[in-house]
């Protein structure tokens, strides 16, 4: 913890004077001011947006806090919903993928085409996120990072107590579980929660059907896809997961799942590399307390990214705290040191890969090779696509088969109905 500590204090104090040029002097009357809505409650996502803060404030901002608990972020969209419609938007606003469509589409986004161009944004975005944060030709969104959701984390103690190492296949996995199960492991640390679920479903999608079969189903919502064999080969993945976890599962945040792993209560968890950020925060070092492997798939990447977006409010402060906001975002020095913390990879080309742990490098070779490949796919889970009612009409589905004793070939039929309707 100390190390980790340190590391993310040492490169803030760094931050400050780099990122002092970024910013318009502030004037005596125009303090730039933002109130800031995310959901990064969770020890690791703290430690990753107090370097934000730190450098807003450093280069004269007032960060007005405005958490909202819940990882994967639906309570924090239903806070900005109810926000929005009574008239009374936040600023600033940790957002992702769709939702930012969404938003721009509804004409409540500011543009940021002047702050991109000032700061060359069409240079460093990568492409891969070009698409996530403009609308209709304008960037209306700055990324901050990139996660993998298709990550694997193991505790290698609990593992060696059945003799078995991370899995590589879904076979492997299954054999893994039912060993673990036998001698009294929970396999899976899992939150029965719909975006968790989800989580676990594209997971599976990648590694049973392959990238083409993810983008044709959950990208495309191609129907003949939806209603295919290999859906039905996922729903009794799915099915087979849902043995795994304890009975404690329903209900339970994320990162109380990771904490299972880390007390070795738990010998694995599927989830994104925010999870990575807990075991961080906490001391733990990959390679040797954790271990992270990409759950199995070939050579595939889900992407997940995370941006803020700016909400039409009026004020000088604001306008001033929304500049200042937009142009550290892809600072540098705070794309290293926010991502350390954050367990995700810098959303800009040109940062050094230099200090970034195992895990990290791994994402960031898998990303190239997985974007060279045709293998990189988007998640559905964390709104990277669809929009709100496709999305909700899969964790809908995904959730009542997770929970109930339907089977596989009544998943897939209602999947591909719902969807259908949905889209
Ligand atoms: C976000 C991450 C966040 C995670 C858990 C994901 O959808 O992209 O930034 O840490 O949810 O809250």
């Amino acid at each position: 913890m100390v190390q980790s500590l340190l590391k993310g204090a040492k490169l803030v104090l760094a931050l400050a004077p780099l990122c002092a040029s970024l910013a318009s002097p502030t004037t005596a009357s125009a303090q730039p001011t933002s109130e800031v809505l995310h959901y990064w409650t969770s020890g690791g996502e703290a430690e990753a947006v107090k370097v934000l803060k730190e450098a807003f404030e450093a280069n004269g901002g007032r960060w007005i806090d405005a958490p909202v608990a819940g990882g994967g972020g639906d309570a924090q969209a239903a806070v900005l919903r109810a926000r929005v419609l009574s008239g009374d938007p936040p600023s600033t606003v940790q957002i992702k993928g769709q939702n930012i469509h969404e938003w721009a589409a509804a004409g409540t986004l500011k543009t940021l085409d002047d702050e991109a161009e000032a700061g060359n944004w069409d240079a460093l975005i990568p492409e891969v996120l070009k698409r996530v944060v403009k609308y209709e030709g304008s960037y209306v969104a700055v990324p901050i990072n990139i996660h993998r959701v298709d990550w694997l984390w193991s505790n290698p103690e609990v593992l060696a107590r059945v003799n078995a190492e991370p899995p590589r296949t879904w076979e492997e996995f299954n054999a893994t579980a039912e060993k673990l199960k036998a001698a009294g492991y929970i396999p899976l640390a899992h939150g029965g929660q719909p975006w968790q679920d989800a989580t676990l479903f594209e997971v599976v999608v990648l590694g049973i059907g392959g990238a083409d079969f993810y983008k044709n189903a959950l990208e495309e919502l191609n129907e003949d896809a939806l209603r295919s064999d290999t859906m039905v080969k996922v729903f009794d993945q799915m099915r087979k997961l849902s043995t795994y976890v304890d009975p404690g599962f329903p209900g339970r945040e994320w990162n109380l799942a990771t904490a299972m792993v880390m007390r070795g209560e738990a010998a694995m968890q599927i989830m994104g590399d925010w999870a990575k950020a807990e075991f961080l925060a906490a001391g733990e070092v990959p390679g040797e307390d954790f271990i992270c492997t990409p759950t199995p798939s070939n050579n595939g990447f889900i992407l997940n990214s995370d941006s803020f977006a700016m909400f039409r409010v009026p004020g000088e402060d604001v306008a001033e705290g929304q500049k200042l906001m937009a142009s550290l975002v892809l600072d540098e020095e705070l794309q290293r040191a926010f991502n350390l913390l954050k367990g995700s990879i810098p959303a800009r080309k040109g940062v050094s890969s230099e200090g970034f742990d195992p895990c990290a490098l791994q994402s960031m070779e898998a990303l190239a090779s997985a974007e060279e490949s045709d293998a990189l796919v988007n998640s559905l889970a964390h709104e990277i696509v669809q929009d709100g009612a496709v999305r909700g009409a899969f964790l809908d589905v995904i959730t009542e088969h997770f929970n109930t004793d339907m089977s596989s070939q009544e998943a897939v039929n209602l999947l591909a109905e719902t969807v259908m309707l949905a889209r």
